[in-house]
């Protein structure tokens, strides 16, 4: 069986008209036996005629979603990212304890927001934390002292009994791990809440390990107050517990990162498939690969693995090719679209190592997913009407409008997440030196690159083939640009909505765009502070 590959190579893009065309394409063939790069290709034939187009601009009923021209906007999109990018560093720091304007919140708590009423968020969540102190030690070497302080509140909450168990010292039952709300002075969190989630531990231990691997390298010395006195301690004391609790539990029912549904979850397997995964290179760079602790770890990342990518069990939609997030209600309550599937992908793929496990940024799925959200919450918001730029919520059906149910709204996070995935796309395919490879023609299987990034890819043919965009080609660097400006198709937008001196909130209004929702979310900072982060890491590199 032979199937076409349409190979880009050193063609150029030529402007006709309004509409940027890829000349000089060459079809190839070769055998599907072999893995795609290993393979020697034929070629067929050439022609000068431009059979496929990158898109000049995508309106979707008169919302602009790009257009050529770095979105209208030019220099003062950069000045704005600058502002907020100092303004988001700013409120993160101030939400971790201690801090001057919380004077109650104890060091190294990271509080979700300093809101206590309409709505209270002025707790401690496992999850929160671990996402926000991951995106703290990537982007600085500043914050030792903090970082220590979070081991050391990590440390402690892990031995408190809460209600779904006693601490770590009592018991090898880790089953307590998996609350995930606490008291911002470290003291359990009692009332009722959706428990456990299973999530925490793992994006705990990505944060962690990034810890130490700083602290390595640092060669910064953990001083003598901690009850670690080594970063082997902190993975034997605190890493060790979490992935204990990642083997026991991943394939029991815990609450999604929402917080409603009970169930088996995409983000929170993805996130226990990458903290397995770190873990076992972390214990590979330091001779400790065979044990039966490792061998269980090896099992458990089969496992996962096998789990999510099984057919039966649904995670991806058979006809639309985007991910499911939880296959149990999909049927019933909602799409499965969410935009946890791109979280999931931005935290599990943050080094280059990690490209390896399933559901890249580049996945057609996970890009599938973001095409689908944009397309359903454009409609979804009003305030996308007739503007550019589409702002994001959690996932279509959403009724919580930050304060209880009533209208969903989009959210900051999701705004930001959506470009820090396709940022981070254009980083794997530049840093790894990747061709791109693009199936054929599908409007449904194939929606983002069929209809957010080429036009015309139905004249390439046959719907099992893909096209090749070589890396390094003009073709290769237009195509970068092109993503590149539907990632800042978000910040623009959220450019819009942001409050005055920078403030971010969970939500923004759907019809009025004002911020609403929990005040000065820690989360919604990071989520800024990493797409701004992976944006200048492109411009200082290529
Ligand atoms: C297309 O290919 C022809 C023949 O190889 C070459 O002379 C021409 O410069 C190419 N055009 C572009 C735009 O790359
Ligand atoms: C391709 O372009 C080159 C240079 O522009 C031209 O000489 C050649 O005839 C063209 N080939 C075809 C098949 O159009
Ligand atoms: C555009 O608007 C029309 C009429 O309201 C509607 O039928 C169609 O589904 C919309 N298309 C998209 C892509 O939202
Ligand atoms: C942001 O902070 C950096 C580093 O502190 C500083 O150099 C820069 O001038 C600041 N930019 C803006 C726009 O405030
Ligand atoms: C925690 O629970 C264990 C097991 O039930 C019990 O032995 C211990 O006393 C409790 N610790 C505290 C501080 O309540
Ligand atoms: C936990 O397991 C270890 C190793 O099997 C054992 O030495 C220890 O006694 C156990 N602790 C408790 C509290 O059961
Ligand atoms: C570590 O945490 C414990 C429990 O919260 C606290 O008593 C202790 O002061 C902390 N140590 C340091 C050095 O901050
Ligand atoms: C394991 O460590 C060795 C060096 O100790 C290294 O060569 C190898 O690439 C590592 N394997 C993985 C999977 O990280
Ligand atoms: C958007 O523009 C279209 C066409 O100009 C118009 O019919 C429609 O009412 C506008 N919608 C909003 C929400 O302004
Ligand atoms: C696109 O792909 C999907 C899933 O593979 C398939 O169900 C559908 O029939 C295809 N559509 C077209 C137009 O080929
Ligand atoms: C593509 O872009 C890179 C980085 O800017 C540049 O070094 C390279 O020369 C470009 N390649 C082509 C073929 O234009």
């Amino acid at each position: 069986m032979v199937k076409l590959y349409n190979k880009l190579l050193g063609t150029l893009a030529v402007g006709v008209g309004s509409v940027w065309a890829l000349e000089n394409t060459t079809v190839y063939e070769f055998e599907s036996v072999k893995g795609l790069f290993e393979q020697e290709y034929r070629s067929v034939f050439s022609d000068n005629v431009s059979q496929v187009q990158l898109r000049d601009a995508v309106v979707i009923n008169g919302t602009v979603v790009y257009e050529a021209g770095a979105g209208g906007d030019g220099g003062s999109l950069d000045e704005w990212l600058q502002e907020q990018r100092n303004v988001s560093v700013q409120r993160v720091l101030e939400n971790i304890g201690p801090s001057g304007l919380y004077p109650s919140v104890l060091p190294g708590v990271v509080i979700a927001s300093p809101s206590q009423a309409h709505p209270d968020y002025f707790y401690q969540w496992i999850r929160d934390s671990a996402l926000t102190i991951n995106s703290l030690v990537s982007h600085t070497h500043t914050h030792t002292h903090t970082l220590l302080q979070y081991l050391n509140v990590t440390f402690h909450l892990q031995r408190t009994n809460n209600t779904l168990g006693a601490g770590v010292q009592y018991t090898n039952d880790t089953a307590s791990l998996g609350d995930p709300k606490w008291n911002v002075d470290n003291t359990a969190f009692t009332q009722d809440w959706g428990r456990p989630q299973n999530d925490g531990p793992a994006l705990r231990t990505i944060a962690v390990l990034k810890i130490i691997d700083y602290l390595n390298e640092a060669g910064a010395d953990l001083g003598s107050g901690y009850p670690f006195w080594s970063t082997k301690e902190v993975f034997d004391d605190i890493v060790r517990w979490d992935l204990r609790f990642v083997m026991d539990h991943w394939n029991s029912p815990g609450f999604d990162l929402w917080e409603e549904v009970s169930g088996l979850h995409f983000f929170t397997l993805l996130a226990q498939l990458s903290a397995v995964d770190k873990s076992l290179g972390y214990l590979n760079d330091t001779e400790q690969s065979s044990s039966e602790f490792v061998d269980e770890l090896r099992q458990t990342r089969q496992a996962i693995s096998e789990f999510l990518l099984d057919p039966a069990n649904e995670f991806i939609h058979p006809e639309y090719n985007y991910v499911v997030e939880t296959p149990a209600i999909a049927k019933t309550l909602r799409s499965g679209l969410d935009i946890s599937t791109l979280l999931a992908a931005n935290i599990a793929h943050d080094t280059p190592k990690a490209s390896r496990l399933p559901f890249n940024v580049d996945d057609r799925a996970v890009l599938n997913t973001l095409h689908n959200l944009m397309f359903r919450m454009r409609s979804l918001y009003p305030i996308n009407s007739n503007a550019t730029g589409i702002a994001l919520g959690r996932y279509p059906e959403d009724e919580y409008d930050g304060y209880g149910l009533g209208e969903g709204n989009p959210w900051v996070l999701a705004t930001c997440a959506a470009s820090t995935t396709l940022y981070k796309l254009i980083h794997w395919h530049i840093s790894k030196q990747q061709d791109v490879v693009v199936p054929m023609h599908n409007e449904t299987s194939n929606a983002f690159w069929d209809q957010l990034i080429f036009s015309n890819l139905a004249t390439l043919g046959s719907d099992d083939g893909y096209l090749i965009v070589e890396y390094n080609s003009p073709a290769f660097n237009q195509t970068m640009q092109k993503i590149f400006q539907l990632a800042d198709s978000f910040l623009v937008k959220l450019k819009t909505h942001v409050g005055a001196d920078g403030e971010l909130s969970e939500q923004f209004n759907k019809h009025t765009g004002f911020m609403q929702g929990a005040r000065h979310l820690t989360w919604s900072y990071t989520s800024f502070w990493d797409a701004h982060q992976i944006r200048q890491e492109i411009l200082n590199t290529f």
